[in-house]
């Protein structure tokens, strides 16, 4: 069928060497892994930690990262072998457009805008609150700008303004910037893990898994759709709890395959892709486990904060200054977080528009910085306006399910791509076809049905909204159409 029309390898490929539409090529192995792991650290770990821990898992936490790290790395070892093999800007969208068709590419792009222009809002709404705590413990305040009714968020404006122009300005000079900032956002978790261990208390760890509660509060739309579906009254902790904890802290992982997305602009992608994902990968889990098992170590879980977990749990052993060189580590982290974030989002963005799925136009590289300028302008305005008046959390839940369906497909495009191209160059080559892209799939659905009913109503919307756009502009617009 027509709307089933593929886009193939070769033609991807071709498409980038058009001198008007072509990106520089700058990054190697290491700048991939900078970038993973620029994105990867971030409200996750230095936001939900505390409240998931607190709410929802005790100090089982720490087996939640496990669980979601697990999920992720299968996820990544489809991922490395796609990226490999379709080194183009564009991710999952355009792995998708290479074996699924066009409508799944114009699906996943769609659900993409979920993962990214949405979770940059959301990570920037995250920083301004650290800011504007971090200023008004110097004492000054940041006055606030009220709009129609609505109290806007001035500080999450102004920093996705400026890491839009940075943007705009050229990769090289982003990714150098990323690199201090990287920096500095490991040190401040590793001064987390070792400075902690001197506080952890063997007690709290007991119960490490603490006895599942039904919650009252949390009825109908609010609890996870496996829970509604098989009857069961919301739970929170027990065993359940690990998993529903897991679908949440998820949100700390997102990032490792936006490295994909920056494949046209890698030197040999081949190789470099694969270890830029899984690398940044390994290393965010080792740390994720650590720094949970230090926090709930220090604190009994019970008693900590939701909004700085990491900064709190040592002000809450009377090391203020340790907890302030957190809070600041965690503003300067969370800028990386956002500003890759965008990036993927103006990557996939220019590759939509390239083939003509939305309109070309947008698509120009800017002829003096080569960068799509046009593009980030867009997704720098869309994301300036989700962020000023946004609320944070249930947001999170939804750039999670968007992620994971994204992880399903490419997964299924892995197994696909093997039957379809066998004989493709395969640089990086998933293990064990088809038993890990199908352990890839069932434990990305599985988490996604440990999300809450109102989540997936958001999501069905939004995907319903992409298939009106598609049918009302892409279909008819398509290159691959006039082909
Ligand atoms: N993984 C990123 C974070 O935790 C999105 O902020």
């Amino acid at each position: 069928m027509e709307i089933f029309r593929t886009k193939s390898v070769e033609q991807s490929i071709q498409d980038t060497e058009a001198p008007e539409h072509q990106l520089r090529k700058r990054l190697n192995a290491v700048d991939l892994t900078v970038f993973g792991i620029g994105v990867i650290i971030g409200t996750g770990i230095f936001v939900l930690t505390g409240q998931v821990a607190k709410n929802t898992a005790g100090p089982a936490v720490a087996l939640s990262f496990v669980v979601a790290g697990i999920v992720c790395g299968l996820a990544a070892l489809c991922y490395a072998e796609f990226a490999s093999t379709v080194p183009v800007a564009g991710s999952a969208y355009t792995f998708a457009f290479a074996t699924l068709g066009e409508f799944p590419a114009w699906i996943i792009g769609w659900d993409l805008m979920l993962e990214l222009a949405l979770a940059a809002a959301v990570v920037a709404v995250g920083w301004s609150q650290y800011f504007v705590s971090l200023m008004s413990s110097i004492g000054i305040e940041i006055p606030s700008l009220v709009l129609f009714g609505k109290d806007l968020n001035v500080p999450a404006m102004i920093i996705i303004a400026i890491l839009t122009a940075v943007l705009i300005a050229g990769i090289k000079l982003s990714s150098r910037l990323n690199l201090v900032i990287v920096i500095i956002k490991v040190s401040v978790v590793l001064l987390v893990i070792v400075a902690g261990l001197f506080y952890v208390n063997g007690d709290n760890y007991t119960p490490f898994i603490p006895p599942a509660e039904s919650t009252p509060g949390v009825e109908g739309l609010k609890a996870p759709l496996i829970q509604v579906l098989f009857g069961i009254t919301p739970v929170a902790f027990g065993v359940i709890g690990i998993f529903s904890a897991a679908a949440l802290v998820f949100f700390a992982y997102i990032g490792f395959d936006i490295v994909a997305t920056a494949a046209e602009e890698t030197v040999n992608p081949q190789r470099n892709l694969p270890r830029g994902i899984l690398g940044s990968l390994a290393i965010c889990t080792i740390l994720y486990v650590a720094v949970s098992l230090v926090v709930v170590g220090m604190q009994p879980y019970s008693e900590l904060n939701e909004d700085a977990p990491l900064a709190e749990a040592f002000r809450a052993v009377n090391q203020p200054w340790i907890a302030s060189l957190i809070s600041i580590g965690a503003i300067i982290g969370l800028l990386a977080v956002v500003m890759i974030l965008l990036l993927g989002q103006t990557r996939v963005l220019f590759a939509m528009c390239r083939d003509g799925l939305l309109p070309r136009g947008l698509a120009k590289v800017h002829p003096k910085y080569g960068t799509p300028a046009r593009v980030t302008l867009l997704v720098g305005v869309v994301s300036l306006i989700l962020a000023s008046f946004i609320p944070l959390s249930a947001l999170a839940e939804l750039v999670n399910i968007g992620t994971l369906f994204a992880f399903v497909v490419v997964s299924i495009g892995v197994v696909v791509l093997r039957r379809t191209r066998p004989d493709l160059p395969r640089a990086f080559r998933t293990p064990l076809v088809p038993l890990v892209p199908i352990l890839a799939v069932l434990s990305c659905v599985y988490l996604m049905l440990n999300l809450p009913v109102e989540t997936w109503l958001r999501f069905v919307v939004w995907m319903v909204i992409g298939l009106i756009v598609y049918f009302a502009y892409g279909y008819w617009h398509s290159r691959a159409a006039r082909r």
